[in-house]
């Protein structure tokens, strides 16, 4: 199973760049910035990295991400990832960042998007990896805020495949947000938001009526309620499921306790991802194998996992055909 797990062309629909920030890296580059962490060594990051809930994850990862200032850090980080994910069988990603976060430091967007698109260019042309680009809104800042940086990506529009919803979701509902995702329609762009992680289902009908998202991060939640599993069946709507993310940050006790053989029950076209690998205990193998031991699933539901997540990928239609051919030939 393990050496099936990793050959599976593995398609990542859910993962934020910042979360990808391993302690070596981000010690590497609080050196090269003469920046001082609150960690004397990386194992004392690593053992920090305990959470309570979705809040307690969210102070650090802003903390971590202090140390990206220039942009060669933000080329760096992306390609560790893209090498590490690359290795474990990973073919296309989907990455969300966050230029909020960066913005609110006195980092420029161009410095963001230079390193992030830099790496995305390289990765695309030496690793056989192909990578989508998700600009995400931090759904805890004021709305007005979103729209203004959706604004000044301007000359970076037709880069992006699509916009995201992150941060806090408890009491930020996505109608908030309905004039940033208006313009992002307007501007042709695709939309996704985080819904149902740890808020209530109701958010994610909320993602789907008011800011029309193709696509539901996480989404746990849904089996809340009937009338949403519905709507999901019947539409099959994609949700990026991140089972090591979802114990992480306790939206489920154990991996066991998880919605997941549920949600494939119910008909639902379900993902997986690792969403912050750097601070969950792993990334796409690590999240494949935790549920083949979990639920004992064998290869048909990967294989059925990662169809799912190809067909949703952002990507050519070339690009898709040939990731479909790879996951029919193994
Ligand atoms: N930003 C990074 N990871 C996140 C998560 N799991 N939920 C919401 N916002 C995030
Ligand atoms: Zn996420």
């Amino acid at each position: 199973m393990q050496d099936f797990l990793r050959n599976l062309p593995k398609v990542e629909l859910h993962l934020h760049i910042e979360g990808s920030l391993e302690p070596e890296l981000m010690f590497a580059l609080a050196q090269r910035n003469g920046i001082e962490l609150p960690y004397a060594t990386v194992q004392e990051a690593k053992d920090a990295y305990h959470f309570n809930d979705l809040q307690g994850f969210l102070n650090l990862y802003f903390q971590g991400m202090n140390v990206l200032r220039r942009e060669e850090d933000f080329y760096d980080l992306a390609m560790d990832y893209f090498k590490r994910a690359r290795e474990e069988g990973v073919v296309h990603i989907d990455m969300h960042f966050d230029p909020q976060a960066h913005l609110q430091r006195g980092v420029p967007l161009e410095t963001v998007m230079s390193g992030l698109l830099k790496a995305k260019q390289e990765a695309e042309a030496t690793l056989d990896l192909s990578i989508g680009m998700i600009m995400a809104f931090l759904r805890d800042r004021p709305a007005d805020e979103a729209l203004h940086v959706l604004e000044q990506a301007a000359p970076y529009w037709k880069m992006l495949d699509a916009i995201g919803l992150d941060s806090a979701e408890q009491n930020n509902p996505p109608v908030k947000f309905v004039e940033v995702f208006k313009r992002a329609k307007q501007l042709g762009l695709v939309c996704v938001a985080h819904a149902g992680e740890e808020g209530p289902a109701e958010y994610i009908k909320e993602a789907l009526d008011e800011l029309g998202v193709q696509r539901i991060d996480h989404g746990v939640r849904c089996i809340e309620s009937d009338e949403v599993v519905e709507r999901l069946r019947s539409e099959q709507i994609v949700l990026t499921v991140c089972p090591l993310s979802n114990v992480s940050l306790k939206v489920v006790e154990d991996l066991r306790d998880h919605p997941l053989p549920q949600l494939l029950r119910e008909g639902l076209k379900v993902t997986i991802s690792s969403d912050d690998p750097a601070y969950f205990g792993g990334g796409m193998l690590a999240n494949h194998t935790a549920c083949a031991e979990a639920f004992s699933w064998d290869e048909s539901v990967f294989r059925q996992l990662t169809k799912n997540a190809i067909d949703e990928a952002f990507t050519t239609p070339e690009r898709r055909e040939e990731l479909l051919a790879r996951l029919v030939s193994l």
